[in-house]
């Protein structure tokens, strides 16, 4: 190689080692998601630099001193509110790093695991390549902000279900490359609930992980449904918006779901966060698990006094 060549080469390395887009974009590449299938692409890429570029962030005096930790915490990327207008039928809320701390401040948080809300990546129905897209540009951008602010964030990862493949693959990459605090599912993926034995290579692989004691945070989605012709179809039974009256049936249906197919008592090293106080999932659950085999019953209620944290709503946002 001539020397002017290499020293072309030599610095087109050294600023794209600094160049976080390029980094990410190919990161990416090399797990074959093609950002670019999602026409706002860009726009996330820039905002997710923009993030790294900040030269400064205030933190509120109070949270030096602030000891809880909230585990349901929702962050709003910008383009996705533009994407994703309405979250359980409630206008999806505005989203900005300083409200974010001001509300940490206030009720004396010192540490979020931020995670983003419904519908997460489940935005594109029957597209693996745009849902995968979207998680690792969710996660992109929520890695962002924890590096900017290790001391008072971490993460729950994105995960592209019900595409098992794609969701080990982004699981590899934000828990063991991002380091991701656990992942974050929602109660059912394009119609499939946890329990379904769709999504059981997932749990199967996340379980066998086996470096630490892996949390699973489950947040409601919108009822969903596979009409007879496999059409995905809308299940909200009511007039009401599912933010607001569907939430609470939906973990408790996906609770049901994980107990009765025996997901939470065959993969013992998956430890469940249920937000929402676990919905109505507490004071139902005595009554249909009496139908399971009696070893069934027992395990699984070791397992829920022992691998679940039922945990009340600090946030604003649902
Ligand atoms: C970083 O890389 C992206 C994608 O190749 C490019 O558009 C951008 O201009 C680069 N930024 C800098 C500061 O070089
Ligand atoms: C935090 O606690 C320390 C030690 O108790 C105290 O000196 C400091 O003023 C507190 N900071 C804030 C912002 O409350
Ligand atoms: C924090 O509390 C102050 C004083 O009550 C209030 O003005 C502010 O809006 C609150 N901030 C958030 C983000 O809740
Ligand atoms: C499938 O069934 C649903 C619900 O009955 C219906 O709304 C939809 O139009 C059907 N789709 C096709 C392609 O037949
Ligand atoms: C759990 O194990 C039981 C007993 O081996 C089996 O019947 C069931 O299908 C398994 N379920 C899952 C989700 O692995």
């Amino acid at each position: 190689m001539k020397l002017p060549f290499c020293l072309a080469l030599l610095f087109h390395l050294i600023h794209a080692s600094h160049n976080v887009t390029q980094k990410i974009i190919a990161a990416a590449e090399a797990d074959n998601i093609d950002l670019f299938t999602l026409s706002f692409a860009a726009e996330a890429l820039a905002s997710i630099q923009a993030i790294y570029d900040v030269e400064h962030i205030d933190i509120p005096s109070a949270l030096a001193n602030a000891t809880r930790v909230d585990t349901h915490a929702h962050v709003v990327p910008p383009w996705y509110q533009a994407l994703v207008p309405f979250t359980g039928q409630v206008p999806t809320p505005d989203w900005t790093l300083e409200d974010h701390f001001g509300f940490m401040a206030n009720n004396s948080i010192g540490h979020s695991v931020i995670s983003i809300s419904a519908p997460g990546s489940v935005v594109y129905p029957g597209s693996e390549t745009q849902s995968t897209a979207l998680a690792r540009l969710l996660n992109e951008y929520l890695v962002a902000l924890v590096r900017k602010v290790p001391a008072h964030f971490s993460f729950f990862a994105v995960t592209p279900l019900p595409y098992t493949a794609s969701a080990i693959t982004e699981v590899r990459y934000a828990l063991g490359h991002l380091g991701a605090a656990g992942v974050g599912l929602l109660s059912n993926h394009e119609g499939y609930y946890l329990g379904n034995s769709v999504l059981k290579p997932f749990f199967a692989q996340l379980d066998a992980r086996n470096s630490r004691k892996e949390v699973v945070f489950v947040h409601p989605n919108g009822p969903c449904m596979h009409a007879a012709n496999g059409t995905l179809i809308d299940a909200n039974p009511t007039v009401y918006p599912e933010g607001l009256v569907e939430y609470y049936f939906e973990t408790t249906r996906t609770f049901m779901d994980l107990t009765i197919s025996q997901t939470i008592i065959n993969f013992t090293s998956l430890n469940w966060i249920v937000p929402h106080a676990g919905g109505a999932f507490p004071s139902v659950e005595d009554r249909f698990i009496d139908s399971q085999p009696a070893g069934v019953i027992a395990a699984s209620k070791a397992a829920y006094s022992t691998r679940y944290a039922f945990i009340w709503n600090c946030g604003r946002q649902s």
